[in-house]
């Protein structure tokens, strides 16, 4: 079967956060075994200059009025082959894929991966030279109205949204659904309208076949109001067709054997290296350098979600505590958070750095170089960088929810270590919670030997697609066989 992977973003082309990750991985673990994926993603400047062999590949009308050309051409180092939505007046900006160079968010968005929808449903339909997909797999709410649009261009082909993130709704002034080409009956039936606005996500949860999300207990939280952001009801009534499938990470990208990104490798069986990566991780961030001080890392975005602002709240009292910690910290986001974050560096210089950035390579020399990541959050689709800190033997302090609480296995208190153990779990979202957490993770790292059999359990997950991509696998299967069924 072909499988057609719809994606604002799709590593190493364009990445902000997991999403990236995930499409870029998933498509690459899917090909072969008699599956085809190709990711259809706006022509970002950074992705027209990474493909291999680019070719145009035919013109299509998306949205009334706007023409925009389709090129294909292979990810880097794979063959997973790429289509890219050429239209440079939506597409080619200076900025990220969502933001302008002032983190601003860009005005015409709701147009711009509305027409990234139209692009997917028309090759869906054999509206172009492109081999038309069995099945349409739309990720995360910029691919929101393909399912919708699938079936308004007589697409055959199933559809399959995963949920990356239900707190990222794509909702925008009703007004638009118009221009943005949503069709009449669904401007009227209510079936795009959120509170009063046009809702990308809820779209995509009315029409598409089935809906999966990335972890078991999420799955399970987002059908609660308290982590269904508003759309806990409508994913009751399609329980029967939610499913889970946990993502994996990628295991060549962070592996600390092969990791070209950091000062030295190292393995399970000979942790030396670490030494070297925890001195280059103190050196770049403007630590001393101290080869035993407990050295904790947070990399993520800065932001609610991550906690950022409680963290802020518990560092000083952490440093306090612990006079030989050392915090690094890296990640880019709220203006706030990141203020907070540089006043608390100049407060405690030598013993708290900070860098505000999004920085591939520095991602690699913490996640190598730290001790431990403290990685809170109020909600948690699935979490991969405590998986990559893992890889490493870095030993994750994080909130017991959503995908965290699937993946990290508690080490319980230093007078009576769980075995097999992986991690520090916290409920709450007070400073507090975390700090009894880190407490619990700093106590047990006095303890060489507790802490080496947590890292040797860290460094054997079993954390690879694999498993994953079989499931999903599974899923297309089931799709293509079952008859098409009405929904809306
Ligand atoms: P989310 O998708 O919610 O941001 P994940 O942990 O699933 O959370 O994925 C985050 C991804 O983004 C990881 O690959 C992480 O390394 C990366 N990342 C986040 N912030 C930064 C940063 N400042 N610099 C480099 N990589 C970052
Ligand atoms: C989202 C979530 C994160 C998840 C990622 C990839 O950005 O916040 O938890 O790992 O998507 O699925």
């Amino acid at each position: 079967p072909h499988i057609l992977f719809v994606a604002a973003e799709a590593a190493p082309l364009a990445k902000t956060g997991g999403l990236g990750d995930v499409v870029g991985a998933l498509a690459d673990a899917l090909n072969g075994d008699g599956i085809r994926t190709s990711i259809l993603m706006p022509g970002y400047p950074s992705a027209l200059a990474q493909l291999e062999l680019l070719k145009p590949c035919g013109w299509i009308t998306t949205l009334p009025g706007r023409e925009a050309g389709l090129w294909r051409g292979l990810m880097p180092d794979s063959n997973v082959e790429v289509i890219l939505l050429r239209d440079d007046d939506l597409f080619c900006r200076p900025g990220g894929p969502y933001l302008d160079i002032d983190g601003r968010e860009y005005a015409d968005n709701a147009l711009r991966f509305a027409a990234l929808g139209h692009a997917a449903a028309i090759i869906a339909s054999g509206g172009t030279e492109i081999e038309v997909p069995q099945v349409v797999h739309a990720h995360d709410w910029h691919a929101g109205l393909v399912p919708l649009l699938m079936r308004h261009y007589g697409s055959k082909a199933r559809s399959v949204f995963t949920i990356h993130n239900l707190a990222f709704q794509g909702n925008y002034p009703l007004e638009l659904a118009e221009a943005c080409g949503v069709p009449a009956h669904a401007r009227e039936d209510g079936s795009v309208e959120y509170w009063g606005q046009l809702s990308f996500m809820k779209a995509a949860l009315n029409y598409a076949d089935r809906i999966s999300t990335v972890s078991d207990t999420y799955a399970q939280e987002i059908l609660t109001p308290e982590f269904g952001a508003g759309f806990d009801g409508m994913l009751r009534q399609r329980v029967r067709d939610l499913v889970a499938v946990p993502n994996g990470i990628d295991t060549e990208c962070w592996n600390p054997a092969e990791d070209e990104l950091i000062a030295r490798n190292f393995s399970q069986d000979d942790l030396r290296g670490k030494h070297a990566c925890k001195r280059e991780l103190q050196k770049t961030f403007g630590l001393p350098f101290d080869p035993f001080a407990p050295l904790l890392a947070m990399g993520s975005r800065l932001t609610g979600q991550k906690m950022a602002d409680v963290a802020i709240e518990a560092f000083p009292a952490l440093l306090a505590a612990h006079p030989r910690l050392q915090i690094a910290v890296l990640g880019c986001g709220d203006r706030e958070i990141e203020e907070g974050l540089r006043a608390l560096a100049l407060a405690y210089p030598a013993r708290l750095a900070v860098h505000i950035g999004y920085d591939e390579a520095h991602a690699h020399c913490l996640h190598a170089g730290a001790d431990m990541l403290l990685h809170g959050s109020r909600f948690e689709p699935f979490g991969l960088t405590p998986l990559y800190a893992m890889r490493y033997g870095t030993v994750p302090v994080a909130s017991r929810l959503g995908g965290l609480a699937d993946t990290i296995l508690d080490a319980g208190d230093v007078s009576a270590p769980v075995a097999g153990a992986t991690g520090f779990l916290f409920s709450g979202e007070t400073a507090e919670d975390m700090i009894s957490a880190v407490d619990r993770a700093l106590a047990m790292f006095a303890q060489p030997q507790c802490w080496r059999a947590l890292q040797r359990a860290d460094m054997a997950i079993d954390a690879g697609w694999e498993k994953s991509s079989q499931r999903y696998i599974e899923l297309y299967r089931t799709l293509i066989e079952e008859p098409a069924q009405a929904l809306f």
